[in-house]
């Protein structure tokens, strides 16, 4: 709190008598503040201009002027200035409405004596008042760079999927296929009986490596914008399934609609997340992965029979799969929601509309060309 000397107060009085006994209340508790006497707005913008204030005593009635007036110039120019109310008229209803405006406290002029302890808690209060607004809007900036960073490294992660993929593609698939080739002319020479075996054995290793070349590339860069968001996650569903001998169903209602690539590449990551959450925490046997498509919502659901989880939970929990898929949703304009409970199973729901909110055909349409 400000040290009582460099107090700076403004006070809205019209009697001179009512003022020097404010001041001399004051002094008699040791109080000896700065004050400009002001009796109109204009009085009051001007001290406000001229000087930082700490806080505003003002008289109810004035000829010109009200506390009600005083009490909103003051807040227009400090939401948490503290202004107390000075009132000659015993009124219960005066003092609740002045309380109701924005006024710290309501002392009558016949308890002068309580001004002293009034400003020091008025004070006291607007400080608090300040430093919660101050923690407040640092926690929402706080939470705003969370939102975009984690936005932030989804896009990254993505486009590091990409690159990675690609150079699957280029450089392992190239060489694996020329390799096939290589192999095939060699396997044509080579008469000797004996080295067929091992040929052979060559061989399927290479079929091998390149089925686990097109697993990875396809893990990596789901196939979404070559064969289709549910061509994608058939394969995905599929090869889920055969990996973790879990039972998994996929069911859509419409086997085409429109969707924007980063959208649909979104929907495939979920349900990747979230079939990958099952495998690692779940101990399921069924997986059902519902895909619910409508104009202006697309909607995925990954329902598993599992051991699920505490509610509440996932606070706590260092894992970012279930954050990323809130702050994908979040970026695309729509929402996601796991819920769960012990021996109950866990539902992962996403929804968010197939195309941007601005370019969409509505939006176009709206648009009026
Ligand atoms: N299908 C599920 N069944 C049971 N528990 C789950 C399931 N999905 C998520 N959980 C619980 O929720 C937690 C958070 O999941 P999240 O995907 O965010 O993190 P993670 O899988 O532990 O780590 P990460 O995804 O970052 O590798 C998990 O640790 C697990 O306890
Ligand atoms: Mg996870």
């Amino acid at each position: 709190m400000t040290s009582d000397d460099s107090l700076n107060l403004i006070v809205v009085e019209d009697s001179e008598l009512d003022y020097e006994l404010l001041l001399a209340m004051l002094a008699r508790e040791g109080l000896k503040p700065r004050t400009t006497r002001v009796e109109d707005e204009a009085g009051m913008r001007d001290a406000f201009a001229k000087a930082q204030v700490d806080a505003v005593i003002t008289d109810h009635n004035l000829p010109r002027f009200d506390s009600f007036a005083s009490l909103k110039v003051a807040k227009s120019i400090d939401a948490d200035m503290p202004v107390i109310v000075l009132s000659g008229e015993m009124s219960e209803d005066l003092a609740v409405a002045t309380l109701h405006a924005g006024a710290d406290d309501f002392v009558l002029k016949t308890r002068m004596f309580r001004i002293a302890a009034a400003l020091q808690h008025s004070l006291q209060a607007a400080a608090a008042r300040r430093e919660a607004r101050t923690a407040v809007s640092a926690l929402a900036q706080s939470e705003a760079k969370l939102h975009a960073l984690t936005q932030h490294l989804e896009r990254v992660k993505e486009d590091e999927r990409r690159a990675i993929a690609q150079e699957i593609h280029d450089d392992i698939g190239g060489a694996l296929t020329a390799l096939k080739f290589e192999l095939v002319r060699l396997t044509r020479a080579m008469t000797d009986k004996q080295t067929r075996p091992l040929l052979d054995s060559i061989s399927q290793l290479l079929e091998s490596a390149v089925v686990a070349s097109h697993r990875i590339q396809h893990a990596l860069r789901p196939a979404v914008l070559d064969a289709g968001l549910l061509a994608a996650l058939e394969w995905l569903t599929r090869d889920f399934g055969e990996r973790s001998g879990i039972k998994v169903d996929l069911i859509f209602n419409r086997e085409e609609f429109e969707i924007a690539p980063d959208r649909a590449a979104a929907l495939y990551r979920v349900t990747q997340e979230a079939l990958t959450n099952v495998q690692k925490h779940a101990r399921a046997t069924r997986v059902h992965v519902q895909i619910f498509a409508l104009t202006d919502e697309i909607a995925l659901e990954i329902a598993d029979d599992g051991q699920g989880f505490e509610p509440g939970s996932l606070q706590a929990t260092p894992g970012f799969g279930v954050r990323g898929m809130i702050e994908r949703a979040r970026g695309l304009g729509g929402w996601a929601e796991v819920s769960s409970s012990r021996r109950r199973g866990t539902t992962v729901m996403f929804s968010i509309p197939p195309q941007p909110a601005d370019t969409s055909a509505e939006g176009a349409r709206k648009n009026g060309d």
